[in-house]
């Protein structure tokens, strides 16, 4: 057993989770046996997936710092994961000390490593909570406690809204948290898309999903104008809904077949 001291009981070690493969990709050390294996699997289908989930990584920072530069001092980053280099509160807090963020993960690791990490930061923290349930998030005491409701928020849903599928109705879901944003606020979008994806590849990508499809978190990827009508009634800034290494590239980045976009509620 590899029964760590910051393993939460409550997770099923037999299963794999789309949040501790994530890790294994970034090289983190928060996974386990099953995790790796099933992590290994896509590798060995795909072996630019660790390039990808960096690639991820990098959109996130850029987003970030696009959004402080735009005045943003609080954040909700939904998925947010296990902590990992460049986290959403050290980009936040070295701009703005005083930048709060509230993260939220359904996955137990994620919650307890972020909680523990966050320990001797009272503007930060982590809630376990399932985004498909926006009253739970936006009601949730922390979410209270640490946003300012008259403030613009940066919402940040990043490589999470592939992991929703259709029959939770996400475009749904993401107009509840859209209709609760403060003016001026922004919403960053990073979604997985088979589109893009040459003919000869697509095997491949079946393949991948069906070692999803036994996580905890099968994949839904979505077409470009789909992950675009996440943005309705937002106004999508330069250079719109692109693809991952066109958003406002600022180091060479691997390919990675996944649409991205900010939008600015007016
Ligand atoms: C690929 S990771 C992305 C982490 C981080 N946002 C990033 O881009 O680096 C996806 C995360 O979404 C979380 N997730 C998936 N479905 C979720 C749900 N319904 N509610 C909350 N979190 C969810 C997973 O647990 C995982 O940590």
């Amino acid at each position: 057993m590899e029964q760590a001291g910051w393993v939460p009981s409550s997770i099923d070690l037999d299963r794999p989770s789309a949040a501790r493969m994530y890790d294994y990709f970034l090289g983190g050390s928060h996974n386990f046996a099953v995790d790796r294996e099933a992590a290994r699997s896509v590798e060995r289908i795909y072996p630019g997936m660790s390039g990808a989930a960096r690639a991820n990584r990098s959109f996130l920072r850029r987003a970030v710092r696009y959004l402080l530069e735009q005045g943003v001092e609080q954040f909700l980053d939904l998925g947010s994961g296990i902590p990992t280099v460049g986290n959403v509160h050290e980009i936040a807090q070295q701009a703005a000390p005083s930048a709060r963020v509230v993260y939220v993960d359904v996955e137990p690791v994620a919650v307890a490593h972020s909680t523990a990490l966050l320990a001797d930061n009272p503007l930060a923290t982590a809630i376990q909570a399932d985004v498909r349930d926006p009253d739970a998030v936006l009601g949730h005491d922390e979410v209270r406690r640490l946003l300012d409701p008259d403030r613009p928020i940066g919402l940040l849903m990043v490589a999470l809204l592939h992991f929703v599928p259709d029959s939770d109705r996400p475009h749904e879901v993401v107009a509840r948290y859209r209709d609760a944003l403060p003016p001026g606020s922004y919403l960053a979008i990073s979604h997985g898309s088979l589109e893009g994806v040459p003919e000869d590849a697509l095997d491949d990508s079946e393949r991948v999903q069906a070692i999803y499809r036994r996580t905890d978190s099968p994949l839904a990827l979505r077409p470009r104008d789909e992950i675009a009508a996440f943005f309705a009634g937002l106004t999508v800034v330069e250079p719109g809904v692109v693809s991952l290494p066109e958003w406002r590239p600022d180091s060479d980045d691997a390919y990675i077949s996944a649409y991205v976009g900010v939008g600015r509620k007016p």
